[in-house]
């Protein structure tokens, strides 16, 4: 059975229920967050508390909560849980009104926390991913409830027997539809950088401090389609996926084809890091 916690109970996922006037169900007016739990421990959860802040400033709503409020719900609703290896996802809307755009008829938001167990796909033998073009709006700085380009791209991947979609906006990579890129060229590591384009992903952030910290060569620049397409080595980021190498896009081999030596030294230091981290 899944516990979940809504509006300050926590309760079976069967009997929660909202309002079909929620604005979250209405106008996709919300944000959210999904934080992984490696070992019962919440990983990087001042990184994602940071960012749900940034991400209900930007949308006019102030969090209801203070991080340590947070902090009890998650642990409550982790304990909840049999495996060590959970996500959290968390969604607060803007709370139920007339249907009317303006937003200063809302008054009390809708919150709402679970956490899953996480479902570990190896992913390590590397991954199919298309190109396509960004169609998203322009404040993907924003962690949005309002998901429907994704689904979309996500699906368009699908269709094409790959797991992700990589997007390109006037010519340059922004990420992937649920997901950050980075790229390998001649021994240096290449990612996006940070802007209203781009989601500012935990694990991308995580990924370029342990570039820095191990001195490896590495630059947050933009990135072309076409260096996209002439990469040794291409690999996407999340909470849930990790590191993921893309070994073939639109079908063709990237760089060799194989797992490249950049993944494998990264995603080693990577999974040191998870092992050794408490909060
Ligand atoms: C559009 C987008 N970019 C990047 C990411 C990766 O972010 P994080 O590493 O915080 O999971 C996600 C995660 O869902 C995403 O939806």
């Amino acid at each position: 059975m899944t516990t979940v916690y809504l509006n300050g109970e926590y309760k079976p996922l069967s009997e929660a229920s909202i309002n079909v006037l929620d604005r979250g169900f209405t106008f996709g007016d919300g944000v959210y967050e999904v934080i992984p739990i490696f070992n019962r421990t919440i990983f990087r959860f001042d990184e994602h508390m940071q960012r749900l802040e940034n991400s209900l400033k930007a949308i006019f709503m102030e969090n209801p909560y203070s991080s340590s409020e947070w902090f009890s719900i998650f642990e409550k609703l982790i304990e909840t849980v049999e495996v060590s290896e959970q996500s959290i996802y968390l969604q607060v809307t803007r709370g139920v009104t007339e249907r009317d755009h303006d937003i200063s008829l809302a008054e009390n938001p809708t919150i709402f926390a679970m956490s899953r167990p996480i479902e570990k796909k190896d992913l390590s033998g590397g991954i199919n991913a298309i190109t396509h073009e960004d169609i998203r709006w322009q404040y993907c700085d924003i962690k949005a409830i309002t998901l429907l380009p994704s689904v979309i791209l996500r699906h368009k991947a699908k269709q094409q027997g790959a797991k992700e979609a990589i997007l390109i906006r006037d010519g340059y990579i922004t990420e992937g539809a649920a997901s950050n890129v980075f790229i390998c060229k001649n021994n240096e590591i290449f990612t996006p950088p940070k802007n209203n384009n781009v989601l500012p992903g935990i694990t991308r952030d995580l990924v370029v401090e342990i570039l820095a910290d191990h001195k490896m060569a590495y630059s947050e620049t933009t990135i072309t389609g076409e260096e996209l397409l002439n990469a040794d080595e291409i690999w996407i980021t999340s909470s849930t996926w990790e590191i993921v190498p893309v070994t073939q896009l639109n079908n063709m081999p990237v760089g060799t084809g194989e797992v490249g030596p950049l993944w494998q030294t990264v995603n080693k230091l990577y999974q040191e890091f998870k092992s050794g981290y408490c909060h």
